[in-house]
């Protein structure tokens, strides 16, 4: 949702910052921009890819310059134009910005008082108009200037600001947005994510919400309001640059599911203790932790919540503990009548949405606790959690999840059987029995199923000419068409539904008509008789049913279909996770079929810091 870049050192900084909105592009990509400070402030900005950006950059005489700020933009307050991208700002000083302003409107009453006019529809145009305001009241101290604006802004913000007077400095504050900052021999640096900086340094800062960045070439300072100086915590990535580039595949999305093997078995194996069970005292849960509690609450949005379905699943299954699962924004609009013996999961990849840190915020304030499951370590919803648990699923860039889909869902299965183990749900054979085929099987069945990936991209041709198509299962296997369908809708344009293939029959099926492609997943042995008889009404009405069955199920039971995908004999633990990378390259090859832009579906952003 936005990406910002900030170099101040001894190279050219142009390059730097177009390299590092490159691998923020995944943020936003409506429009993107530059500033570059040297002899005043060298502004451009296009509308368009940073391709576009590129192009006009090409068109002007640029300054040589080794401070500069950049941005790529996901359009919240007016629509992408080169008008509305960002930098903002004055001859004096240029803004780039990340989140929401909310009171805009108070601002821009402020500033039109004072005699401002403005040029864009963006509340950042207004943050930095109020900067400039204060700048000049204070007689040129940014650092005065930066305090005395925020002090009176409402939101979500991450702020990156150069001045013309300081042409060697980078200033950056956040609120409730992720930044970070790094300094290297080379100079010093802001980035929105870690992808941006992977090239020069693997150590960076988080600051705190409020804490004023002075970036120079020689290092960082960092101030509080009150003007003293902390020190924010270092924080390093155990990942490098090569993990965060295609490595040879079309797109960042097909990749990450072909890392899907590696990342399931090194989530598994991480938290496995020598006795081959589950072990998260490292992470300050132990036993005292998993005996608490009556209920869960799992909470996220879009995918995170969908791999929450199958964690809900395998609580209940496995450990007979009650859980929900709750869309984040829903729930902390909806005031849930929260318990003192109730545990609020927080699951997200990134671990800056902005729905699931209002909906963690909201779980606190009722003092029940809160335990994060992120991908993104020191993110805002880890810091902020009670407890967490991280996904060592390895940066994820495509805005559609995959891989984090998957290690969200097999963590779930961890944590099913821990407390499965302390309720007494389980004996510590069967507990062991289970992990085992978590951490050998599970893997290598969903290798097999990359290995089908021709067969699955031939059955995407059946749906890549559809205007409309449904997902059908029933139970966990509902839980994946949730999922399936959220995959091929955000990448291929396609309209989709998944619908509990028992509700089917109780309106939705008047949609169905000669044609209508309906994949049918079932995975579930006890319920495959059951499908059988939604998959012969839907074919009764004209629709041609991709199947996607369990070997044993496809040896046991002649299901009607136009055509089929196998999923390996396997476990029947397996299921969901080999059924998942095959709905994930089900979409990917229709979405690519298409000749669309997997990685950067229209309208969409990776991380959604708005509310
Ligand atoms: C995933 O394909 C989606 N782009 C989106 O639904 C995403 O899962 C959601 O925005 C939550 O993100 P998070 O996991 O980073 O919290």
């Amino acid at each position: 949702m936005c990406g910002i870049i900030g170099y101040t050192g001894h190279r050219e900084a142009l390059p730097i910052l177009l390299g590092g909105l490159s691998a923020l592009e995944y943020r936003g990509y409506d429009s993107a921009g530059v500033a570059l400070v040297g002899d005043g402030i060298c502004t451009v900005k296009r509308k368009g890819r940073i391709s576009a950006l590129r192009e006009a950059l090409a068109t002007v005489e640029l300054p040589t310059a080794c401070c500069g700020i950049g941005h790529t933009r996901w359009a919240t307050h007016g629509a992408p134009s080169d008008g509305n991208a960002h930098p903002h700002g004055t001859a004096r000083l240029a803004l780039v910005h990340n989140g929401i302003i909310e009171n805009d409107g108070e601002i821009e009453a402020f500033l039109r008082q004072r005699g401002c006019d403005f040029v864009s529809e963006t509340d950042t145009e207004r943050a930095a108009l109020l900067i400039d305001r204060f700048y000049g009241e204070s007689g040129g101290d940014p650092v005065a200037a930066i305090f005395s604006a925020v002090a009176m802004l409402r939101g979500a913000y991450a702020f990156g600001v150069v001045f013309a007077d300081f042409p060697e400095r980078i200033y950056a504050i956040r609120q409730d947005n992720p930044l970070i900052v790094a300094t290297t021999a080379q100079g010093s640096l802001i980035a929105s994510d870690i992808p941006a900086l992977l090239a020069y340094t693997k150590e960076y800062y988080r600051p705190d919400d409020g804490v004023l960045a002075e970036l120079t070439p020689r290092g960082v300072r960092f101030l509080d309001a009150a003007g003293n100086t902390v020190t924010p915590r270092s924080e390093r990535v155990d990942f490098d640059v090569t993990a965060a580039q295609k490595g040879g595949f079309p797109h960042f999305m097909l990749k990450e599911i072909y890392e899907e093997p590696v990342a399931l078995c090194r989530t598994v194996r991480h938290y496995l203790g020598a006795d081959g069970l589950p072990r998260f005292e490292e992470n300050g849960l132990d036993a005292s932790f998993f005996s608490r509690f009556a209920r869960v609450h799992i909470v996220a949005c879009g995918t995170a919540m969908h791999a929450g379905l199958i964690g809900r699943y395998v609580l209940e299954k496995l450990a007979h503990l009650p859980a929900f699962v709750e869309i984040a924004s829903e729930f902390y609009c909806r005031e849930p009548l929260l318990h003192s013996d109730d545990l609020v999961i927080l699951l997200s990849q990134s671990g800056e949405t902005a729905d699931t840190l209002a909906a963690l915020r909201y779980a606190k304030k009722k003092g029940v606790s809160t335990l994060a499951i992120v991908n993104v370590v020191g993110s805002s919803v880890a810091r902020e959690a009670d407890a967490v648990l991280y996904t060592p699923a390895g940066p994820e860039i495509a805005v559609a999840s995959t891989k984090a889909y998957s290690v969200q869902c097999a963590l779930l299965h961890l944590l099913a059987v821990r407390f499965a183990l302390c309720r007494g749900q389980l004996t510590k054979e069967e507990a062991r029995r289970i992990c085992d085929t978590l951490v050998e099987q599970m893997p290598q069945r969903v290798e097999q199923v990359l290995a089908r990936a021709k067969q699955i991209e031939r059955c995407a041709g059946m749906l890549q000419s559809a205007e409309h198509l449904f997902y059908i299962g029933r139970g966990v296997d509902f839980s994946l068409c949730t999922e399936g369908s959220l995959k091929l809708k955000e990448i291929s344009y396609i309209h989709s539904e998944a619908y509990a293939a028992g509700e089917l029959k109780h309106g939705t099926i008047s949609l169905i008509e000669q044609g209508t492609p309906v994949v049918a997943v079932v995975t579930a042995d006890h319920l495959a008789e059951k499908m059988l008889s939604a998959i012969r009404e839907v074919r009764a009405r004209g629709a041609r049913v991709l199947l996607i069955v369990t070997e044993e199920i496809a040896a046991r039971l002649a299901l009607p279909c136009d055509d089929m995908i196998r999923l390996p004999a396997a476990d029947v633990l397996c299921a969901p996770f080999t059924a998942a990378t095959v709905l994930q390259l089900l979409a990917y090859h229709v979405a690519a079929g298409k000749g669309l832009d997997v990685d950067k579906p229209r309208n969409l952003a990776k991380s959604v810091t708005v509310e």
